[in-house]
């Protein structure tokens, strides 16, 4: 996959793609990440991208002649424009089942906004796919944008270890189960012991332990998810 990302601050994301399952994912040709400043497309001396609002108010405002000529020309270096994103709290918010459509997508151009948020006909223009990754205000998009890629990664055949490890996540293939609890060695730390059914090697007893607890978790702490359509 080809992600490119707009942003008025590319050194967010320098040590976020360079760490971990992600760079991995750089180095084994699964994914390739093109960082394009914003602001290289300001064609004035001090390279303003902002701008007061419109009708007054507090901060800035993104400007439509920077940002729909940035995008266009970032989405005109390949040949495919890809599948335009911005992250903005208007948007929907993101699921598993959002992530599992955009993992399909061959390019994503993400667009981050700060201060007050783009002009509007940056929308209108571009008809972006608009998404929040929750009810909470960021400082921009950039750590949206993060969030955005890493649980899309995931879902890329080849980038995590164990091809399978994100088909039985909670929330995926329609899973709506919180996962039940995980152990490893020792065998008891500070009177805590590991349940003793995952000891004993009985395959289908673990496995019916792991679904109650799942059931159990979910029902104490997310009833909502039994409830909840598909969204
Ligand atoms: N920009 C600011 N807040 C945001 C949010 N919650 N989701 C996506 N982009 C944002």
């Amino acid at each position: 996959m080809l992600v490119d990302i707009l942003t008025l601050f590319p050194g967010i994301f320098t040590g976020f793609i360079s760490e971990s399952l992600l760079a991995g994912a750089v180095r084994n040709g699964l994914l390739t990440v093109r960082l394009h400043n914003m602001r290289d497309w300001a064609d004035d001396k001090h390279n303003t991208m902002d701008d007061t609002p419109a009708g007054g108010g507090a901060g800035m405002v993104l400007k439509v002649d920077r940002v729909v000529p940035s995008v266009e020309a970032v989405q005109a270096i390949d040949g495919d424009a890809g599948k335009l994103v911005m992250l903005t709290p208007q948007g929907r918010t993101l699921n598993q089942r959002i992530a599992e459509s955009l993992a399909k997508e061959r390019r994503l151009v993400l667009l981050c906004g700060r201060y007050e948020g783009f002009d509007d006909r940056v929308r209108q223009i571009l008809n972006p796919d608009e998404i929040s990754i929750g009810d909470y205000i960021l400082n921009g998009g950039e750590t949206a944008a993060m969030v955005l890629i890493e649980t899309v990664m995931r879902l890329i055949p080849g980038v995590l270890g164990d091809r399978d490890s994100s088909k039985f996540d909670s929330f995926s293939n329609g899973n709506r189960l919180l996962e039940s609890p995980q152990f490893t060695r020792p065998r008891e730390y500070r009177g805590l012991q590991i349940p003793e059914v995952l000891l004993n090697g009985n395959h289908a007893a673990i496995e019916k332990w792991r679904q109650e607890q799942s059931q159990k978790l979910t029902r104490e702490r997310r009833p909502d998810l039994f409830d909840r359509e598909r969204e």
